[in-house]
């Protein structure tokens, strides 16, 4: 089992988002996947609750729980068959980050493209650094146009930090999907937003190798 986390101590980035859109995604390539959410606001969880018809068969597991039963969590995920865990945090807890970032495959550290939220960003670069965990700065929110990507992209680079290449759009599917318990690619699958999530999804696959490319379940 491979494990992902997704990682930022700003509030409101995207984390929950793609944890659940990734998830969702590494059901449809074909993965057993949980969703372990670590906040206590629950948001996943709620996101799950409100998921009732999807586009695809829903082996999609979620158990909230507090970050101190994480190790033991992903080891019975791991017992059950399960394949990719993707953890998703909340905002402004360092412990959790902690406990989250210590037990990752990989680490994914959304940003919303602006240089103060770059700078806002280091703890979690110093966190990675300090587990030495496999990560990537993922931009969010990215705009139709503007500079404003290309100067937090310069930021991230000139702090030395793994840049994803992926970039995600600042896209009504994702805030629609979220609302009504799916993931972009699920609501509009031939859209952007789909073309996005599959990018980052193979993104992370290189990196993690594993939780890649079985037969795509229903397209
Ligand atoms: N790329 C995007 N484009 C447009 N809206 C988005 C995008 N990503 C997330 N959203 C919306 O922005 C809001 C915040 O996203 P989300 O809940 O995923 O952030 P978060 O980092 O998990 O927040 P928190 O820190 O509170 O847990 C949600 O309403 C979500 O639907
Ligand atoms: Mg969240």
């Amino acid at each position: 089992m491979k494990t992902l986390a997704i990682v930022s101590q700003k509030g409101g980035v995207g984390k929950t988002t793609l944890a659940t859109a990734l998830a969702v995604e590494a059901v449809r390539r074909g993965q057993s996947v949980v969703i372990i959410d670590l906040d206590p606001q629950a948001s996943a969880s709620f996101w799950k609750d409100t998921r009732q018809e999807t586009l695809f068969e829903d082996p999609l597991a979620i158990t909230a729980v507090p970050a101190s039963r994480l190790a033991h969590v992903l080891a019975a995920a791991e017992n059950a068959g399960c394949d990719l865990a993707v953890i998703d945090t909340p905002p402004f807890s360092k412990d959790i980050a902690y406990e989250a970032t210590q037990r990752a495959d990989f680490v994914l550290i959304p940003t919303r493209p602006a240089v103060l939220d770059v700078m806002a960003m280091t703890r979690s670069l110093d966190l990675v650094k300090h587990y030495e965990r496999p990560y990537a700065v993922a931009i969010t929110f990215c705009p139709h146009q503007g500079r404003e990507v290309e100067d937090t992209e310069r930021a991230i680079r000139e702090l030395e930090a793994n840049l994803c290449p992926v970039r995600i759009g600042s896209r009504i599917a994702y805030s629609r999907a979220q609302q009504t318990g799916r993931a972009a690619q699920e609501i509009d699958p031939g859209g952007k937003a789909a073309q996005e999530i599959a990018g980052l999804y193979d993104y992370m696959g290189i990196h993690i190798g594993a939780v890649a490319q079985e037969g795509v379940k229903n397209g």
